[in-house]
């Protein structure tokens, strides 16, 4: 039995196969849980699946969707939810979406903003939960502090992922009555793909190096480092837990303190 208590329990990850989803898949299949992680093409989804196996061999299943589809995001809950044999809970993470100032973002890109950091969320809890209130379940949407204090640079995601807030307090509300938890997690600048990614755009643009952009970050940081995608998934896998039995329509940040809010 696990200190968290998900021994067998049936966990879906979207945006899964690298990043800070796969850093919340490890973390729930070390603590025993079965889980279905996500990405859009078949070949990343079977690569991931056979490198977690490792550390769960036959608890780890794999379903390429696309989030910004929603016959894919049914799709997924289905194919999730008959290889598991049920479904105890999700973590809801999505792509990155594109980066730039609001002037410098068409409207396509914002329609595909919201298909990729609206849309997902409500077409993913509409098909899970029937399920998720069966098992008395639980949900877990990430965000990103951007909510709290918008970034320069990601005008997309600072003024759509608000919109998720409003959902995990609404569906909080009205689901915790019925059981089932719903909380959310804000990550700060966590050590992924995307920011390496980041950190070489601003090398090429700043004639630097990709260590001087990771030094920056950091410093701004009270811990003086980025953060890891299991450190993510330690929070994330306590929310999904019935250790945080009385944490509903939380809303948690995890970024070395790096938010200035007092609340
Ligand atoms: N890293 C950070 O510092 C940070 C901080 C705050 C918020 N965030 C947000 O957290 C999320 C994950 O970021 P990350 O850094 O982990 O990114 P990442 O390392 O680039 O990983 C992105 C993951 O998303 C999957 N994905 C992309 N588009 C998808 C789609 N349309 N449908 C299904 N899966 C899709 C990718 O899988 P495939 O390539 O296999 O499709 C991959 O597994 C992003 O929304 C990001 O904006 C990140």
């Amino acid at each position: 039995m696990s200190y968290l208590g998900i021994n067998g329990k049936k966990f879906l990850v979207t945006a899964s196969t690298r990043g800070i989803g796969r850093g919340i898949a490890k973390v729930l299949l070390r603590e025993g849980a079965v889980v279905t992680i996500n990405g859009r093409s078949d070949d990343s989804v079977r690569k991931a699946a056979s490198e977690l196996s490792s550390i769960a061999r036959n608890r780890v299943y794999g379903v390429a969707a696309d989030l910004t589809v929603e016959s894919d995001v049914r799709k997924l809950v289905g194919r999730s939810v008959s290889l598991m044999g049920g479904l105890d809970g999700f973590a809801y993470v999505t792509g990155p979406p594109k980066g730039g100032r609001f002037t410098e973002l068409s409207i396509d890109d914002w329609d595909y903003g919201v298909k990729l950091l609206i849309m997902s969320a409500l077409w993913l809890t509409k098909y899970s939960l029937p399920h998720i209130l069966k098992s008395r379940g639980s949900m877990v949407f990430l965000t990103s502090i951007a909510i709290r204090e918008p970034i320069p640079m990601i005008a997309l995601s600072n003024t759509l992922r608000i919109s998720i807030a409003g959902l995990v307090k609404t569906l909080a509300k009205e689901l915790g009555p019925k059981g089932v938890r719903v909380n959310m997690v804000l990550p700060g600048h966590i050590l992924t793909d995307r920011q390496r990614y980041l950190a070489e755009r601003w090398a090429r643009e700043k004639g630097s190096s990709p260590k001087a952009y990771f030094d920056m970050v950091a410093k701004e940081v009270p811990v003086r480092r980025l953060g890891t995608p299991e450190e993510v998934g330690e929070v994330v896998a306590f929310l999904l837990s019935p250790r945080a039995s009385y944490v509903n329509g939380a809303s948690i940040p995890v970024d070395g303190g790096l938010l200035n809010h007092v609340f």
